[in-house]
């Protein structure tokens, strides 16, 4: 049977790549919930839906078909790089934070691990919540200067200002994520806690396999 390998923690910690390139290390397939929340916060935006009406949120995320991959693939169209918009970041921890929307991509969650028997999956909750049965449990952080550095290096390079709003969204979006009612960032109990400030990636999937 495949280990299911949950991997959580604040943005810029480095999670999707590391998960990614895991994922390819051990053969397993990945899923990436934060796409699950960005897809719905996507569905509200365009479909002029206040992203605080939770119950309207939730309706989108239950109707929703969505298909993550290599490409991301929304009620039909392809939603790759619109899910990364910065419109879906500035909103996405309000839609993220409402309990029914959590509840039904909890269950889409748990179905893909059914499905699967393992994986790696990236979140907020993974150990906590979602899994709390996991393998193995890797919170990943890195210090605020740096998490930031990442964020902004990724935002696209248009204005400095772009740069600048990308470095605030994200000590909000912490804030929200850590401080919501409804499954806060924390670290699981069982969790390893690697700190990736002064590790490349593939130190950081080497610390990982070596707990495996
Ligand atoms: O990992 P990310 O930046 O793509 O996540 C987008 C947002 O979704 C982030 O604000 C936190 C939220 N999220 C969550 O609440 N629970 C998860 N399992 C994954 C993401």
């Amino acid at each position: 049977m495949s280990p299911l390998i949950a991997i959580d923690g604040p943005a810029g910690s480095g999670k999707s790549t590391v998960a990614r390139t895991l994922a390819e290390r051990l053969g397993l397939p990945h899923l990436d919930t934060g796409a699950m929340y960005r897809a719905v916060t996507l569905l509200a935006i365009e479909s002029g839906t206040n992203p605080a009406d939770g119950p309207a949120c939730a309706g989108l995320a239950r109707e929703m078909a969505l298909q993550l991959g290599e490409r991301v693939l929304l009620n039909g169209a392809d939603a790759t790089r619109a899910i990364r918009s910065e419109r879906v970041d500035r909103a996405v921890s309000a839609v993220a934070a409402h309990p029914e929307v959590r509840q039904e991509l909890v269950r889409r969650q748990r179905e893909w691990g059914a499905a699967h028997g393992g994986g790696v999956v990236e979140g907020r909750d993974i150990g906590d919540v979602v899994f709390p049965q996991a393998d193995l449990k890797i919170y990943l952080t890195a210090a605020a200067t740096e998490r930031v550095r990442r964020v902004r290096e990724r935002a696209p390079a248009t204005s400095e200002r772009g740069r600048e709003e990308a470095g605030r969204d994200l000590a909000s979006r912490d804030s929200t994520d850590s401080n919501r009612a409804a499954s806060p960032l924390k670290v699981p109990d069982d969790a390893i806690v690697v700190d990736s400030t002064h590790l490349s990636v593939a130190e950081v999937v080497e610390e990982v396999l070596s707990h495996l």
